[in-house]
């Protein structure tokens, strides 16, 4: 059997945490929006509203790709790992829908994305710290209040855009998807005090985001 020295584990370590870093793959799920016809009758006021939103939108995402690979990094079983993994590939999806409907309405995305990129890294990695199943209710609870948080964008955009609306729907219906995974693997209930860190730190992303 093969004798790895410690140098050869440190780069075997790295090489792993480049991959997860840059090697994400979406998990190839269609565009929910494909067989959708563009409304004609969204304004110019209509379409920056849905811009902003999704602009936000897909920042969030971007930070959910850096929560699960900071929770990927520091896992302390390949089970919990390979979850976060999976996650990730599926919150890939999300985040390139949104890029799609930016670019269909011309929009941008925010400047602000390697920040939340790697600020959420961090956040995955001190998450990761404590025992798994307390990670594991740090990601139920994000997840719930990011499904909470779509149900609000639901309501902001026009009626008339169908093509969001079933966007918004099918990541609404992801997220919820990934809480409950969390708790059906034995998740913790976090303290409220750290839900309140959550929604205030998400509160500043949302903010910044939907500017630039
Ligand atoms: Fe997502
Ligand atoms: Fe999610």
């Amino acid at each position: 059997m093969r004798h790895f020295t410690d140098i050869d584990k440190i780069l075997i370590k790295s090489n792993d945490i480049l991959n997860m870093l840059f090697n994400i793959k979406s998990s190839g799920r269609v565009y929910p929006a494909t067989d959708i016809e563009e409304t004609k009758e969204m304004s110019y006021s209509e379409k920056k509203l849905v811009n902003n939103l999704m602009r936000v939108n897909h920042s969030g995402e971007v930070a959910a790709q850096g929560l699960y690979i900071g929770h990927a990094i520091l896992a302390k079983t390949d089970q919990q790992k390979e979850m976060m993994l999976n996650m990730a590939s599926e919150e890939k999806d999300h985040l390139e829908w949104c890029e799609k409907r930016i670019d269909e309405l011309k929009g941008n995305t925010s400047i602000l994305n390697p920040i939340w990129f790697s600020g959420s890294i961090v956040i995955g990695m001190i998450s990761s710290i404590s025992k798994d199943k307390n990670a594991l209710g740090f990601i139920e609870e994000t997840e719930k209040q990011v499904a909470k948080h779509l149900d609000t964008h639901l309501e902001k955009i026009p009626k008339t855009d169908n093509k969001t609306y079933k966007i918004l729907k099918k990541m609404k219906s992801d997220e919820e998807h990934h809480g409950e995974t969390a708790k059906n693997n034995g998740a913790n209930e976090i303290s409220s005090n750290l839900k309140k860190v959550m929604e205030i730190t998400a509160n500043v992303m949302k903010f910044f985001s939907y500017r630039i």
